[in-house]
């Protein structure tokens, strides 16, 4: 299949069954209705990502009603280019986007399924990130479910939020993490967090930053 008929599956097939719905914009999308064959690879706080079998290598972005953000993430994928580490966007559409697929697993699925995460996957997203900062991005939002393995690297898979130029610690603190908690401690043990303990980090880890900024402001 090629592009145009991916474009025209989309707005004759998906868009007008889709519905998506993002009830809390701190919790991902939910997607309530998914017309045949469409697939889902994953939802975030903004968007679904969806695929259509007839095109495997290429996901279709598709933000939820009212969340902003499209046209920075397309401004984004123009300045990084072409790059190994990260998708790249093939079209912009209205209230979506085609980008390459990534293959792949999140850090955060990682963590909950016990796959191993090899130190070369953090390396390769510290040289994608310097990548970015080099073409006037900033690392921003870089937590485990927007982070990808491989065959053994590293992808950035979400970078919507790299025009946002406000100091963002989430890469820094996960990476601290890795170093602390994952290497000494989860990878030999060969732990497998369930996702509700995950849910229960994340939940605490957004009020220490929202304490942590709190304090900041003072
Ligand atoms: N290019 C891609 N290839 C494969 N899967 C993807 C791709 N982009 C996103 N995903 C999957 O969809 C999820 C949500 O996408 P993301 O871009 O993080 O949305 P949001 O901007 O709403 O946070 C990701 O965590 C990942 O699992
Ligand atoms: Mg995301």
């Amino acid at each position: 299949m090629t592009l145009p008929q991916l474009l025209e599956r989309i707005h004759r097939q998906l868009l007008p069954e889709l519905q998506l719905r993002s009830l809390d914009p701190h919790d991902p999308v939910r997607v309530l209705n998914l017309p045949e064959p469409w697939r889902i690879l994953g939802c975030g706080n903004y968007a679904a990502v969806l695929h259509h079998p007839g095109h495997p290598e290429l996901v279709v972005k598709v933000y939820a009603p009212g969340r902003p953000g499209l046209a920075e993430e397309a401004e984004v994928y123009r300045r990084i280019g072409e790059h190994p580490a990260y998708s790249r966007c093939w079209h912009v559409g209205e209230s979506f986007l085609v980008l390459r697929r990534l293959h792949g697993i999140t850090l955060y699925d990682c963590v909950r399924q016990g796959v191993l995460i090899p130190a070369q996957a953090i390396t390769d997203i510290d040289h994608a990130l310097a990548y970015a900062s080099a073409r006037g991005l900033h690392g921003h939002d870089v937590h485990g479910r927007n982070v990808m393995l491989h065959n053994g690297r590293g992808l950035i898979v979400d970078i919507s939020d790299f025009l946002n130029p406000e100091p963002c610690t989430a890469w820094r603190d996960l990476r601290l993490a890795y170093v602390l908690l994952y290497r000494p401690l989860i990878a030999p043990l060969r732990l497998r967090a369930p996702a509700r303990l995950l849910n229960g980090v994340r939940r605490g880890y957004r009020l220490y930053r929202r304490l942590r900024g709190r304090r900041a402001e003072h």
